[in-house]
């Protein structure tokens, strides 16, 4: 299953998906999690503290940061964070959270400055993180202005300048990168991402669980139904999602003209049957006259969705991320960033656009229907083709473990575990006592034995 890439090495291309066994049986499919996990409070607070602060999220791409104080502004499941270009050339994560009275140090989604000023006391921050200025404080016995720095986040950024971030500030911290997404990186090398610019963003805010979406996402079993369109840019029965180390990879056979030429190479480089691009790899002529029958482009992409809720979707025109962010348990915010490939003419540009935006209202009104139904509490669980929502079937596996483990933890604890918090760090001895006692206060009463599951 693992791809046969090996990394950072010229000329690659995109590899094929591993072939079917025709004579293998179809075991029996699993069941979804149940439907209450897309509707309630309490299992949607506890999937934050399992998965979302203990998972690399993806941000951005690097390319988006020209200058020293470049800045962009996120907000993943409340956590307000920013990225930053630093005047020593690195690109770093802090929480958004001003340390003197947890204002937001930065104001606006994006913008370039080499200090930043919190707007309420006037305290200032280097690109570092480091506090530079705090009115008044000079004269303040005991105060160290070193140990007053913005709150740094973990970072990965990948070969390719893709961009992660983890929350996690557990004593263990999170699982390595490299193991996290076992074999992501070489896969990533199949495009060629510096070929490639920062075109546009837009998002979408819909009525669903984050889940409703990636159930969706995570397979193209409803292709054929609900996205007929489609079948004029790959041959939807070629759909195949490959499930791997936490991320996912989706494969087609793109729809082009019948070329024999093409169809006959048996030179291994020309693959390409199956993805015509590709590192530094010209596209046969005669696939440039296909280009424009189908929107998505002259090859079939490098399309890799990532646990829990990013996409990296790679086609010759353009290639887009998108993040999905939960905000409730029926409500998700879907971000789209959009790059195009250097030079593209501007009605290629849109034509690419237009073509990701009709799937995608397709699959949001799907969504928006779907929870309704789940939020009305007829229905529980269905069952998953083993192949064909096999995506499917592997990342609910991943949520529920995640989850599970997690809850464990709690029980154990006597309390909920929040691993992104980071107040804890160095409190003084007053303030680690009032923390207890709010502690105790929230769980008067309650035993975690006895109560319900998901009841803190
Ligand atoms: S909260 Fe930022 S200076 Fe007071
Ligand atoms: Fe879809």
């Amino acid at each position: 299953m693992a791809s046969a890439v090996s990394s950072i090495k010229p000329a690659v291309v995109p590899s094929a998906p591993p072939a079917d066994n025709p004579a293998e049986a179809l075991l029996p499919g699993e069941h979804t999690l149940p439907s209450s996990w897309w509707t309630s409070d309490k299992v949607f607070e506890l999937e934050k503290r399992a998965i979302f602060n203990k998972s690399w999220l993806y941000t951005s791409h690097a390319s988006r940061f020209k200058k020293a104080g470049d800045y962009y502004a996120f907000t993943f499941t409340g956590i307000n964070f920013f990225l930053i270009k630093t005047k020593a050339g690195e690109i770093k994560a802090f929480h958004n959270v001003c340390r003197h009275r947890a204002y937001p140090v930065v104001r606006k989604e994006k913008g370039s400055s080499t200090i930043l000023g919190c707007k309420y006391h006037g305290w200032s921050y280097n690109t570092e993180g480091t506090l530079t200025k705090a009115p008044h404080f000079d004269q303040v016995q005991g105060f160290e202005k070193e140990k007053n720095s913005l709150y740094e986040i973990r970072t990965h950024i990948t070969d390719q300048g893709l961009i992660f971030v983890n929350f996690d500030q557990s004593e263990e911290g999170p699982t390595n990168f490299d193991s996290w997404f076992e074999g992501l990186q070489d896969e990533m090398h199949e495009y060629d991402f510096s070929d490639y610019e920062y075109y546009m963003s837009y998002e979408l805010d819909g009525k669903f669980n984050w889940k409703t979406l990636m159930d969706g996402y995570q397979e193209c079993y409803h292709c054929p139904t609900a996205h007929p369109g489609l079948s004029t840019a790959f041959k939807m029965e070629t759909y195949k999602v490959v499930p791997k180390s936490r991320y996912c990879r989706h494969y087609a056979q793109i729809v082009k003209e019948e070329i024999p030429e093409v169809e006959s190479n048996t030179d291994p480089d020309e693959e390409s049957s199956w993805f015509g691009f590709g590192k530094k790899k010209a596209a046969p002529k005669k696939e440039v006259e296909t280009k424009k029958k189908n929107p998505g482009g002259d090859f079939n992409g490098l399309w890799v969705y990532l646990f829990p809720t990013n996409g990296i979707n790679c086609y010759s025109p353009a290639w887009y991320s998108i993040r999905v962010l939960p905000i409730a348990p029926g409500r998700t915010i879907l971000q789209y960033d959009i790059y195009t490939k250097k030079g593209l003419e501007d009605d290629q540009k849109k034509e690419f656009v237009d073509f990701l935006q009709t799937v995608e209202i397709e699959d949001y009104n799907l969504c928006e229907a779907t929870q309704k139904n789940l939020n009305q509490g007829v229905y529980s669980t269905g069952y998953l083709h083993p192949t064909k929502e096999q995506g499917v079937v592997y990342y609910q596996g991943v949520v529920r473990d995640m989850v599970k483990d997690h809850w464990a933890q709690e029980k154990l604890a006597g309390g909920p575990i929040n691993p992104a918090y980071v107040g804890g760090k160095a409190p003084s001895d007053e303030a680690a006592e009032l923390e207890v006692l709010c502690k105790e206060v929230e769980c008067q009463g309650s035993n975690p034995e006895t109560t319900s599951p998901f009841d803190w």
